[in-house]
């Protein structure tokens, strides 16, 4: 039986290429994603990969969409929490929301999500988690105090969590992706993101999504399994850690 595989955000960016990487590398996926039906339908009729609705910064709706995942698929050998957002603004210009929106996705989602497979990991003596931070959670980010505090936030998880998994032969590593060619970055405004961006990254372009999808599968497979609490950087060299 090929391996169960879970990737939050796993119908658009960075997370869609993650699904299909892992599909080609004969995993059976479950694509998760929060809100935009309209792109994981056509993602699920593109790629064949199943999709499910929930929102990883809410606890119960985590339990629920991961007991579909397990009735329908089975229990999760490996998990990738790749959903994240953004709400850029200057940090005096920040609202509390904004703030607890940032959080409670990008790192709350985490414990929820990786909080209720863990058991079963450790059941299995196998498991395998890969955590999605940010270049801008190892250097910090203007514009992004919520999203560089979160992101740092997922190093540490992934760090203290390795050293809990690793006896029972469960990996817990991060990928920090610099900047990547997605909607999430495309965002950005075109003139910040020609002058000020693309300039400080010495291969002088962006990254792409199946870049970093590259790296999950190398890090979930058997061959890895001597990597954890580990942080791999992929950046196009615009910071070295
Ligand atoms: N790097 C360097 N300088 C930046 C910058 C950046 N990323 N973002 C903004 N600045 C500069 C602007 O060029 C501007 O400088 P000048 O006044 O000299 O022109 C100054 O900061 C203020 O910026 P704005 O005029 O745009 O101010 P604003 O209040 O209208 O908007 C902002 C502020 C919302 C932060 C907007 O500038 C912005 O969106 N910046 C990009 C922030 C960013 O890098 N986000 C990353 C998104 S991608 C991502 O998060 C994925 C990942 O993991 C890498």
């Amino acid at each position: 039986m090929s391996r169960v595989a879970v990737v939050t955000g796993g119908t658009r960016g960075i997370g869609a290429a993650i699904s299909l990487a892992l599909k080609n590398a004969g995993y059976q996926v479950a694509a998760n994603y929060a809100g935009n039906d309209e792109a994981a339908k056509a993602f699920h009729e593109e790629t064949g990969i199943p999709v499910f609705k929930w929102d990883v910064s809410d606890y119960s709706a985590c339990t629920e969409g991961l007991a579909r995942v397990a009735a329908e698929i089975g229990p999760v050998d490996v998990l990738v929490n790749n959903a994240g957002i953004t709400r850029d603004t200057m940090f005096h210009k920040m609202t509390p929301q904004q703030w607890h929106d940032v959080i409670n996705t990008n790192l709350t989602g985490l414990f929820n999500m990786t909080h209720q497979v863990w058991t079963g990991m450790r059941e299995r003596s196998f498991g395998r988690i890969v955590n999605i931070s940010s270049i801008n959670g190892q250097k910090g980010q203007m514009g992004q105090v919520n999203y560089s505090a979160a992101k740092a936030g997922d190093l540490g998880f992934t760090k203290a969590l390795a050293q809990e998994g690793a006896a029972k032969n469960i990996t817990v590593n991060a990928i920090c992706p610099g900047y990547i060619g997605t909607e999430m970055v495309l965002a950005v405004p075109e003139k910040v993101l020609n002058e000020r961006i693309i300039p400080q990254i010495p291969v002088g372009r962006l990254g792409e999504p199946q870049e970093i999808a590259r790296c999950v599968v190398f890090l979930v497979s058997d061959d890895a399994g001597f990597i954890t609490g580990s942080t791999l950087s992929a950046n196009g060299g615009q910071l070295f850690v």
